[in-house]
């Protein structure tokens, strides 16, 4: 069976946690560190140093803030046999390899917050030396919380960040700023709010269930001349259209994921 360690249990860990125990592996498999020390159906400790002995896992999955991970990871370089699968943001696979050891197999992902309710997609890249069987191992770890996704270009994760990341917070400012267009049209705010939240998340629900790319799916719900056409024609203006703010928004997103790896 596969043993799991994960470092952090915040809100990341404690979702794919979840999934976890859902995919079948038994809680006498799994250890978390966890410095509040929650109430868990796995064995919970407050410091690694406090990890049974004799638990050797397959992976140790690090679910810490970045800020911290410098000082948490030299102790779990120990575990010479597992793999390291890191969902911080931002942190490249050399920074793993100088704090656990040069030769430790190391995966970095980049999951995003709809893994809440298990919708996530999380995007990974290997590190020097990773088996397929690794591979393999971790991507079902974290197909417990929604879609999975592989670049083998580790310069590419910035732009995955900007995109799938970032993305979900982009979405929740359509509906905001939707919300607030059907007031600005006389609609009561509620009302607005409610009709946003439901046509955003139906709209999602429809583009994931439909084999119709999401340009097929707009052009069925745009009929020549009418109200969606009209909008349409502002929103996707050339020079200050929807589609050149985006653009412009990912790239932003993009160069900040470079300054802030160093
Ligand atoms: N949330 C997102 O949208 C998202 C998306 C993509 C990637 N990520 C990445 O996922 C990671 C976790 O994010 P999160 O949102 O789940 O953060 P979080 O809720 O703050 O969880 C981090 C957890 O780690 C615990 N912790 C602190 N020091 C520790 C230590 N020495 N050993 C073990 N655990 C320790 C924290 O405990 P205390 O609170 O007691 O300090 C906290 O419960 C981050 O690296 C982040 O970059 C998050």
């Amino acid at each position: 069976m596969t043993k799991v360690l994960l470092v952090g249990c915040g809100k990341m860990g404690s979702a794919m946690l979840a999934g976890w125990l859902d995919q079948g592996i038994a809680p006498a498999d799994m250890v978390v560190v966890e410095p509040s020390a929650p109430m868990l159906p796995a064995t919970v400790v407050t410091d690694e140093a406090a990890i049974p002995a004799g638990f050797d896992p397959d992976v140790v999955v690090l679910a810490v803030k970045p800020q911290v991970m410098a000082e948490v990871l030299p102790p779990y370089g120990r575990f010479k046999r597992a793999v390291f699968l890191s969902i911080a943001a931002g942190k490249p696979i050399d920074f793993f390899r100088t704090h656990l050891g040069q030769d430790a197999a190391i995966i970095r992902a980049m999951p995003n917050t709809p893994a809440a309710v298990r919708r996530g997609i999380t995007v990974c890249c290997p590190g020097p030396g990773v088996d397929a069987a690794r591979r393999a191992l971790c991507q079902s770890l974290l197909e417990a919380v929604g879609e999975v996704g592989w670049v083998e270009d580790e310069a590419l994760m910035d732009a995955v960040t900007a995109v799938s990341g970032s993305g979900p917070a982009y979405v929740f400012l359509l509906a905001e700023v939707m919300a607030a267009a059907g007031v600005a049209q006389g609609l009561p705010p509620e009302l607005a709010a409610r009709l946003a939240r439901a046509t955003v998340s139906g709209a999602g629900e429809l583009l994931r269930q439909s084999a119709d790319a999401a340009e097929q799916l707009r052009k069925n719900v745009t009929s020549p001349g009418g109200t969606t056409a009209a909008a349409l024609a502002v929103l996707m203006a050339e020079t200050d259209g929807f589609g050149r703010l985006l653009a412009e928004a990912v790239a932003a997103a993009t160069r900040r994921g470079k300054e802030l790896a160093g």
